[in-house]
């Protein structure tokens, strides 16, 4: 799931001869700009084709793609959460690569004929690049606005460096991150073209850290996709059609206490869980529903016959048949003190990579939210510090992000307002 900075790709890459960023990527992604994106009729058209790869997003917005899917559509079925370090010296590079991404992200998400001119594409998705739904949704991290670029005063207000929380077990080499670029697309090797791409056009500029992919699971049989341990996750989220909902819960506004530029961006946390799948099987199924608060085969709250209920607390201040201290309780207590911070959007992925470096079962989820405040996330994970579920979980990874605004037209760029003077 993880790849590291590996040392062989350092090699790989100068035998490549990735251009250094300023000599040869700012170009190469002006030339990216030019290549031909598929007409208005076929990204029209590919609304009723999701299966061959036309389907694509706009890329233009007040906010990024990526992070609302109104239904009935659903999220992608695949995902890459890359986090990179910035390697440029200063904020002119740093401008420029923001350039250079904005041409790569708008041209790989509508798809296209590659330039003659600049790296080559590598062809991996044949002669003409499909967008096959794809959505890069870039994010930057608290370090970004240490020294180097002249950034702190700009720094969202509640954008940190995630701490450990108890019972997680970070490794330092899959956390944090300058840049995160969530990849979301209909098939694998859309992901890697990008990814690859994305390399390919900023040289040096970005030195991946950490890598997590991911994978939704079909429903089964119907409705909510399950997650690894069995149980339905991701039901009650905000409805991402209701632009009232996102509003308040998701996107920031133009006026409140964050910087001016931060408008129509969103804080997202991400975090690399690892589940314990063998003792988690071995647990009764009534047992694991109350660890998380509602029924395995159905998603029910526990009293109910069905997920599409939501539930309720009023009458069971006791936790009888939801436990107080079960997951989704916990999460949400439905109580006047925990009212601000129990809504966030949720867009977890899958994972599995077994066996490890030990040869035992690595299966667990990329967890994934998003919320206008990110205390809200903290305070949160803050309440489900001692779950029970704690017993068959190990968070071992991720960080805090700022999703940076979209991208409004052909002039602008990603985190103009940020670094633009
Ligand atoms: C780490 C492993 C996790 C697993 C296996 C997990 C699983 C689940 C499941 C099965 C549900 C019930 C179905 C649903 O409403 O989606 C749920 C609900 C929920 N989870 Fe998690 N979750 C995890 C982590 C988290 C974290 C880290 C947070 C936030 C800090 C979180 C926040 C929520 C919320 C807000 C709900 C809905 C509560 C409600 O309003 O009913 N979950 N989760």
């Amino acid at each position: 799931m993880t790849d590291r900075s590996p040392d062989p790709r350092e090699s790989a890459r100068s035998s490549l001869g990735r251009r250094s960023f300023l000599g040869g990527a700012l170009a190469a992604g002006a030339a990216g700009a030019m290549a031909s994106p598929l007409t208005a009729d076929a990204a029209r058209a590919a609304g009723a084709a999701a299966s061959d790869g036309t389907t694509s997003h706009p890329f233009y917005g007040v906010h990024q793609a990526g992070i609302d899917r109104p239904p009935p559509t659903q999220a992608q079925p695949v995902a890459s959460f890359v986090s990179f370090d910035v390697t440029v010296p200063g904020r002119r590079e740093l401008t420029g690569l923001f350039r250079v991404l904005t041409e790569r992200a708008r041209f790989l998400t509508s798809g296209g004929t590659p330039p003659g001119t600049g790296p080559r594409d590598d062809r991996l998705l044949g002669g003409t690049v499909v967008p096959d739904g794809l959505t890069v949704t870039a994010a930057v991290g608290a370090s970004l606005f240490d020294g180097r670029y002249g950034l702190a005063a700009r720094k969202p207000v509640q954008l940190e460096t995630m701490r450990a929380f108890e019972h997680d077990d970070l490794n330092p080499v899959e956390c944090h991150g300058d840049l995160l670029l969530q990849l979301c697309a209909g098939h694998r090797d859309v992901l890697v073209h990008a990814f690859l791409d994305v390399l390919a056009h900023t040289g040096d500029a970005l030195r991946p850290r950490w890598r997590a992919d991911g994978f939704l699971n079909p429903p089964r049989p119907s409705g909510t996709p399950r997650d690894m341990l069995g149980f339905k996750d991701g039901i009650a989220n905000p409805d991402t059609g209701n632009a009232q909902q996102m509003n308040q819960q998701v996107w920031i506004p133009p006026r409140t206490n964050e910087p001016a530029w931060t408008a129509g961006g969103t804080y997202q946390a991400v975090r690399i869980v690892r589940f314990f799948v063998e003792q988690w099987n071995k647990v009764p199924v009534g047992e694991q529903e109350r660890v998380i608060g509602r029924r395995k085969v159905t998603g029910a709250p526990l009293y109910g016959t069905d997920e599409s209920q939501d539930p309720v607390y009023t009458n069971d201040p006791q936790g009888r048949v939801t436990p107080l201290n079960s997951h989704i309780r916990l999460a949400n207590p439905q109580t006047p003190d925990t009212a601000s911070t129990s809504a966030l959007l949720r867009r977890s992925y899958q994972y599995t990579r077994t066996p490890d470096p030990a040869g035992d079962v690595n299966i667990g989820h990329v967890f994934c939210c998003y919320q206008r405040e990110l205390n809200t996330y903290i305070a949160m994970q803050t309440r489900l510090e001692n779950e029970p579920l704690v017993e068959y979980i190990s968070p071992t990874g991720g960080g805090y992000f700022f999703v940076l605004p979209g991208v409004r037209n052909g002039e602008d760029y990603y985190a103009r307002g940020l670094v633009g003077t």
